[in-house]
């Protein structure tokens, strides 16, 4: 490969760590800052702190060699070519993304430039973010050919960042000068040329070197903009899948049918027409949120951002009704939830409307049994154990004399469940799944109460032949 380059991450959570680790496997030597001490100590010894694929193995690898971790911002500016700032970007009150981050580590950068240094937004920025980080640095005293900032967003999911990162569909770079371009191409040489994917140690995945992800030049403010209208469409794409399994349950059709028919058009795509109890996690909500703004902020009518909100946050309503219909009243009655994180393979709780949901359910009175193989830690700041709230050691022990089981996260795992086992512990064999991890005719053989989204109820004969209203039925 080319010459490794010296690079600086700032940040180590999902995308900073991830981006790290990940340079470091592309044969470049990285220095991860950050300024939380208990969190360096950690990182040096191992602990990603956080669930995600690939990145044990690779921290382990890296630590400490290739990749130094530290919390002294100041002498890695000075000694790192590139510098990517990947910390957090939090929604404010008014939707906003904060930004007082981002700033902070600006201005630090700047008191220690010494030579020309390209500063790269990693972090998800609202667009003209690059030009207040140009004005911060050149207000520190630094002069304007010593410095370049380069928009390069990262599109990783949780639970597959590493693969993401290394086999990613495109690579968008963001810059105003062809210097910082060059630079940031050579960054990403492994990668676009496909020389990484030579390697017999490779993280497998998508990409090959026969077939390397491109590499997309473009302005600073168009790469800003990029980020947020991906995520902002993929928002979009789900929300509407939401709104139309509304529209099948109304009309007694098939959403799942409904979506593979409307998938199969190449313009449309398969992908993100799951419908569900609305998307969550740390991106979605906050970047639909913060994109609105910045469209509202510059005069631009973007309405359509505030109805995709809207069937989002409906849908867990929705949800909550469903489970309404099932049960008649929900006091007291013992429901088991399966799942807490905002997805499955995650222990991300952040916007997971499977807590909201439970939160809901507690504010009617339910007594809920929740499993999740990896979120309840994280779940049990925000929901903490008590007579009403119970964590459970598996799916057996939530499932347990439970009035009714509810799939709220689409771990692999709940989409396997032994049946017949199951139908034995619950006290009514009856599932109402926001995730659509079962077949409803299956479940009916198994001789559940299957309710789920955008499908019409599967109920067995007795129960179907004596059907109720919505709101008054009885399905205990
Ligand atoms: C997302 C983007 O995919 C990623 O490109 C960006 O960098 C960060 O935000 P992530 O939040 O990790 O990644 O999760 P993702 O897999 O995209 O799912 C987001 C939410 O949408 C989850 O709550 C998921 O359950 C939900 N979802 C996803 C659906 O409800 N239906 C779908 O079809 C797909």
């Amino acid at each position: 490969m080319s010459q490794p380059i010296r690079i600086a991450v700032v940040g180590s959570g999902y995308v900073g760590l991830v981006a790290a680790v990940c340079f470091a496997e592309m044969g470049h030597d990285v220095i991860c800052v950050d300024n939380d001490e208990s969190k360096v100590e950690a990182l040096r010894g191992g602990d990603t702190l956080i669930h995600e694929q690939h990145l044990p193995e690779l921290l382990d690898r890296y630590r400490n060699n290739r990749v130094q971790i530290t919390t002294d911002l100041a002498e890695a500016t000075r000694t790192c070519q590139v510098i990517f700032i990947a910390v957090g970007t939090p929604q404010s009150e008014t939707g906003d993304a904060d930004l007082s981050y981002v700033e902070a580590v600006a201005s630090e950068i700047a008191r220690s430039i010494n030579g020309y240094k390209v500063v790269v937004e990693k972090s998800t920025v609202p667009v003209y973010t690059n030009e207040w980080i140009r004005r911060v640095i050149e207000r520190n005293g630094v002069r304007r050919e010593d410095f370049d900032v380069v928009s390069n967003p990262e599109f990783l999911r949780e639970g597959t960042a590493v693969e993401d990162f290394l086999h990613p569909d495109r690579i968008v770079i963001g810059a105003d000068s062809d210097r910082a371009a060059a630079l940031l191409s050579e960054v990403y040489a492994p990668l676009t040329s496909g020389s990484y994917y030579t390697h017999p140690s490779c993280v497998p995945g998508d990409c090959s070197d026969h077939h390397p992800p491109p590499a997309l030049m473009t302005s600073t403010k168009s790469a800003e903009i990029i980020k947020h209208a991906s995520n902002a469409f993929l928002a979009l794409k789900i929300s509407f899948i939401n709104a139309v399994s509304n529209l099948c349950e109304a009309a007694d059709a098939n959403v799942e049918q409904v979506a593979r028919g409307i998938g199969l058009d190449s313009r449309i795509g398969p992908k993100f027409l799951r419908p569900g109890i609305g998307y969550g996690g740390s991106c979605f909500p906050k970047d639909v949120a913060a994109f609105r703004s910045v469209a509202e902020q510059m005069g631009v009518d973007f309405n359509l951002l505030s109805e995709v909100e809207k069937i989002n946050a409906n849908q867990k309503k929705r949800f909550l009704a469903k489970v309404r219909s099932a049960l008649w009243t929900l006091r007291g009655k013992r429901l088991a939830v399966l799942g807490l994180a905002f997805k499955g393979e995650t222990d991300d709780i952040r916007e997971s409307p499977a807590v909201d949901l439970v939160e809901m359910l507690l504010a009617e009175g339910s007594m809920v049994v929740a499993y999740d193989p990896a979120a309840m830690k994280r779940a049990a700041t925000e929901l903490p154990p008590s007579p009403q709230m119970r964590y459970a050691t598996s799916v057996e022990d939530a499932a347990r004399d439970a009035d009714a089981l509810l799939i709220l996260t689409d771990w692999t795992e709940f989409g396997e469940l032994d049946l017949q086992r199951l139908h034995d512990m619950l006290r009514y064999p009856i599932v109402i799944d926001g995730r659509n991890l079962y077949d409803p005719q299956t479940m009916l053989q198994h001789g559940f109460t299957y309710l789920s989204i955008g499908r019409p109820t599967a109920t067995p004969s007795r129960e179907a032949r004596n059907p109720l209203p919505e709101s008054t039925a009885v399905g205990a």
